[in-house]
């Protein structure tokens, strides 16, 4: 068990379990990207781990860029909220594009993330999530890829934050009820 701040976490998907199911996860991606362009767009900072696990395993020549989405005010009277991803350092026209996500909870988050990207006119775009939550769910766009449906209760660990603090255990851990 790890208790961070006032909550305590049980473990629940152990780093052994993760890396069997980037492996088949890495080799679904291998076979269906050969000849392809790909770039895989990770989302910091929850997928940091994950990525960097999954894309080892990639065997196909691929692209790699990080990026935030942030949301903030328009400057200008009644614009309301604009959101905009940051980090995107390069082209993805015509591209093989892979957003590679912690965690896909309500959908709010990779619906704008999905929303931005498909703007810059990639060939394919698809998502790959580590986890997924489909009774919290209630976005438009699906991860086309999951390592794991799970319950609708708070995770942390493997990148995952409470409070930003847990990104850095090597597995998942779930809430204590
Ligand atoms: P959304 O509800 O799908 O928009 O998720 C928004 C963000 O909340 C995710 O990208 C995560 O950073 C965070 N999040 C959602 N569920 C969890 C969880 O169980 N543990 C840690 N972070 C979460
Ligand atoms: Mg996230």
């Amino acid at each position: 068990m790890i208790q961070i701040k006032d909550k305590q976490f049980t473990p629940y998907i152990e780093n052994a379990k993760i890396q069997e199911r980037i492996e088949e996860l890495a080799k679904s991606i291998n076979e269906s990207y050969v000849d392809k362009d790909l770039v895989f767009v990770v989302v910091l900072n929850g997928a940091f781990m994950f990525a960097s696990d999954l894309i080892k395993k990639v065997t196909v020549p691929s692209e790699i860029t990080f990026v935030k989405v942030s949301s903030y005010e328009g400057g200008l009277a009644t614009t309301g909220r604009v959101d905009e991803i940051i980090g995107l350092d390069r082209s993805i026209v015509g591209k093989d594009v892979i957003i590679v996500e912690d965690i896909v909870d309500t959908g709010i988050t990779i619906d704008k993330m999905y929303k931005l990207l498909e703007l810059n006119n990639p060939s394919t775009l698809k998502i790959c999530s580590l986890l997924y939550k489909p009774e919290a769910h209630k976005g438009k766009v699906k991860p086309d890829m999951v390592g794991f449906e799970i319950p609708n209760r708070f995770v942390v660990g493997y990148g995952l934050d409470y409070d930003q603090k847990g990104r850095n255990y090597d597995s998942i851990y779930q809430l204590k009820d």
